[in-house]
């Protein structure tokens, strides 16, 4: 089987029809962004469709206990299974692709395999991760950090969703975390995802192989201060934790900016949260990301530097905790370079965090890139084109050949 370029036949339709059954679910009329948060409604939607999709093909499915799912194209015990997938939850008014499209791609790919005749000589498992994006419990790439180990599973039990519900209540139970016997049937991992920048658009490419992820973390700032009336408290006598929090955001862009590396405050909470009364409690989310460590911690520590700084002539307090933090990942350069040369694809490194930046701490792992049209993600803007994914299932299928001989 060779990768090409798809421009019609059977792939392109039943990538479209697919794709067609789940494109409704989740999705906000308005925006027509997506809100198919971990556990919630239109994502067990999903799972019911995960299920029905491996139902179809003979795949019998298994939980790891932590959320997690898994359709087995072959023996579950029978190891060194190569896993493919990817997750299905979105980030508020996400776009369609990010996720569903590698777990769509990956039951397609095992249709592509079986019909080439490419016989099972070791198990195949098509994934789909919990709480991938952190959306509603806050930690990113939730299920494949509890099924590494890589979080403590106390922890990830007592997060809550803004309603308050815990996670280990969303699960209906507590979770089990690592399972290395688990984790040790899999001799590698492949997850295809849409790119989410321009590289493939600037290089005319339909697919890229990953290189690395930037190091990562997710930081909450609480800034308190005194709330009080916004009409009567003289201007000089104000303890306004408001003001501390905008500095802190444009001190991150200055300092994100000094170093190449990214920086954002995309979540905020105000209490009371009142038109005419003066913050008492101001609390900004930031994410923030670099090609290095170094420059990673050296720009969260400067920025935490200059919000004190500035409570200081404000009169408030700020402080600082880490809510995630995921290390740079480089994937298995060999893999890279095999899989790259087997689908002629250029080799990129990217900014956005994913499970398989998680799972290559233990196995090694492969991401595959699809071209993003708009360059644009975690919004409704996000694309790819119909030949692009079904090239991109190619793609998939040949790695996966590769990987199961
Ligand atoms: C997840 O998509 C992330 O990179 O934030
Ligand atoms: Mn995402
Ligand atoms: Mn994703
Ligand atoms: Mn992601």
């Amino acid at each position: 089987m060779l990768t090409h370029t798809v421009q019609d036949g059977p792939l392109l339709d039943r990538f479209r029809e697919l794709w067609g059954q789940i494109a409704p679910i989740g999705r906000d009329a308005h925006s027509g962004g997506y809100l198919r948060y971990a556990l919630t409604e239109p994502e067990l939607r999903l799972r019911e469709w995960f299920r029905a999709q491996a139902d179809e093909r003979s795949m019998p499915v298994t939980e790891d206990g932590n959320g997690n799912l898994f359709a087995w194209w072959g023996d579950p015990e029978a190891g060194d299974a190569i896993l493919t997938g990817s997750h299905f939850d979105s980030v508020p008014h996400g776009g369609a692709y990010d996720g569903p499209l590698g777990i769509v791609s990956a039951f397609l790919a095992v249709d592509e395999l079986r019909a080439a005749g490419v016989p099972p000589v070791r198990p195949l498992a098509v994934a789909a991760f919990v709480e991938e994006e952190g959306a509603r419990f806050g930690v990113p790439c939730l299920g494949s950090r509890l099924l590494t180990g890589a979080l403590d599973v106390e922890r990830a039990a007592g997060l809550r969703d803004t309603g308050g519900v815990s996670f280990a209540e969303a699960l209906g139970d507590r979770p089990a975390g690592a399972r290395p016997e688990l984790l040790g049937r899999f001799a590698a991992f492949v997850e295809l995802h849409v790119e989410q920048g321009r590289a493939l658009v600037e290089r005319d490419a339909p697919v890229a192989v990953a290189s690395a992820i930037w190091p990562h973390g997710r930081w909450r700032f609480d800034f308190t201060g005194e709330g009080n009336h916004a009409g009567t408290t003289r201007m000089a006598d104000r303890r306004d934790p408001m003001l501390t929090y905008a500095f802190t955001v444009l001190a991150a862009n200055k300092e994100a900016r000094l170093r190449g590396a990214h920086a954002t405050v995309g979540r905020v909470a105000v209490e009371p949260n009142a038109t005419n009364a003066i913050p008492s409690r101001v609390t900004g989310w930031l994410d923030a990301r670099a090609a290095e460590p170094d420059t990673l911690a050296g720009m969260v520590e400067a920025v935490h530097g200059k919000a004190a700084e500035r409570a200081r002539r404000d009169g408030t307090q700020v402080t600082l905790t880490e809510e995630s933090a995921t290390p740079l990942v480089a994937f298995d350069g060999g893999l890279a370079d095999r899989l790259a040369g087997l689908l002629d694809a250029p080799v990129l490194p990217t900014g956005a965090g994913h499970d398989a930046g998680v799972l290559a701490a233990l196995v090694p792992t492969a991401m595959l890139f699809v071209r993003n049209p708009t360059g644009v993600s975690h919004s409704p803007a996000e694309s790819a084109t119909d030949a692009d994914c079904a090239t991109g299932v190619t793609a998939l299928a040949r790695a996966l050949e590769e990987l199961l001989r």
